[in-house]
């Protein structure tokens, strides 16, 4: 029988209904306690001291960005495979990115394709750091690249807006730049709606980021008083209370997304042409933001997308590189062919449904559907 199975969905209970419609009856819908509270739980649940909530894990980046000081000019070393914001956010700075291929069983960027890029690069002086991201909530392999940038000066950012509850090596991931981001849309492990926050140890970037989201007004906050260039990236008290109830439920969440994630790899295990995410051995806690599935090679990934469209199950191509993308191929020329292992990967990368209360017999047709598919695009 035809099921519909999404690629997502949040987890959404009565706590979180009451808690939304109880700021609707306060009257209070922006700058008020919930935010307050959702900062001080995002803190504690990170281990960091400070947290800034914002609209968007996008805001968050951008915020730390300009904390970071990033000027036009600066180069910054950073994957191809990811979403588009965590390149991004050098544009806007009017920085540029600089690719280096990714591991191919982690999707992640791969230490020693670090050290070569940059040692082959003809202006390293203008290298200024690292934009290193947790892809698919699966960590960096964080040691090789904190000494490389150590070792030559490089300032690290985080993009952990896929990891939030994910640690390398029993280190949380969100802590290994100078500030971490996480996201809260929809798809994430929890969400605000549309959300994000920003996490540090650094009092300074702290009370930086904290002015800069609302429109540059000083520690005093005063309403008419601007000391510094700001914009309106504040988290509102809906969103916040959503947040609030839903980082309680954090943990529960995360074993949800794991055994969901365990009953796919014991149902894949059987399927011909296709392969499971693998856990690399550093990574101590994954909290899986989405299952992206690898197939071999010769599978017509896109006809099978559509295949499965037909049959009621959602899957997405996770993801176009970055720099093939339109605006970044117009931009730097870049072309196919200068990251092979990442366009190679790009093309035969699926993301399958995945949320909290998938059933047992979704993962079975959509396992089922995919076995369909592969055997006639093959
Ligand atoms: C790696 C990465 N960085 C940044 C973002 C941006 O988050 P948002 O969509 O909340 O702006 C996302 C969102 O999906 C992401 O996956």
């Amino acid at each position: 029988m035809r099921r519909t199975v999404p690629l997502s969905g949040p987890d959404i209970g009565e706590e979180e209904v009451r808690a939304v419609e109880g700021v609707l009856r306060s009257t209070i819908l922006s700058i008020g306690p919930k935010v307050q509270e959702f900062e001080r739980r995002m803190a504690e649940y990170s281990g960091l001291r400070f947290c800034v909530a914002v609209n968007s894990g996008t805001s968050a980046l951008m915020l730390i960005m300009k904390a970071a000081g990033v000027k036009a000019g600066d180069r910054y070393l950073t994957t191809p495979f990811s979403f588009v914001t965590s390149s991004n956010i050098l544009l806007y700075e009017n920085a540029e990115p600089v690719f280096v291929d990714i591991d191919p069983l982690t999707f992640n960027m791969a230490p020693r394709a670090l050290e070569e890029r940059y040692a082959t690069d003809p202006a390293k002086e203008t290298i200024k750091g690292i934009v290193g991201v947790d892809i698919f909530a699966q960590p960096l392999d964080w040691d090789p690249i904190l000494n490389f940038s150590r070792k030559h000066g490089l300032q690290v950012i985080e993009d952990s807006c896929e990891a939030l509850g994910s640690s390398y090596k029993g280190r949380s991931c969100g802590t290994f730049g100078i500030a971490g981001a996480f996201a809260f849309y929809p798809n994430k492990q929890m969400t605000t709606g549309e959300g994000g926050v920003v996490v540090t140890d650094d009092e300074e970037i702290y009370l930086l980021c904290r002015s800069m989201r609302n429109q540059g007004r000083g520690v005093a906050e005063n309403w008419l008083e601007h000391v510094r260039l700001g914009y309106n990236f504040r988290m509102d008290e809906l969103s916040a209370a959503l947040g609030v109830e839903q980082v309680k439920k954090l943990d529960v969440f995360i074993r949800k997304r794991n055994t969901v994630a365990e009953r796919y790899a014991k149902l894949l295990a059987g399927v011909e042409g296709v392969r499971a995410p693998v856990i690399a051995p550093f990574t101590t806690r994954v909290s899986w933001f989405v299952y992206v599935v690898t197939l071999a090679e010769g599978i017509d990934r896109d006809r099978l997308i559509v295949y499965l469209q037909e049959r009621g199950v959602q899957s997405r191509n996770y993801f176009t590189p970055i720099h093939l993308q339109p605006f970044y191929k117009e931009r730097f020329g870049y072309r196919e062919g200068m990251l092979p292992i990442t366009e190679n990967l790009s093309k035969r990368t699926l993301a399958i449904p995945f949320y909290n209360n998938l059933t047992e017999e979704d993962q079975e047709y959509v396992v089922h559907s995919l076995k369909e598919g592969i055997e006639r695009f093959s």
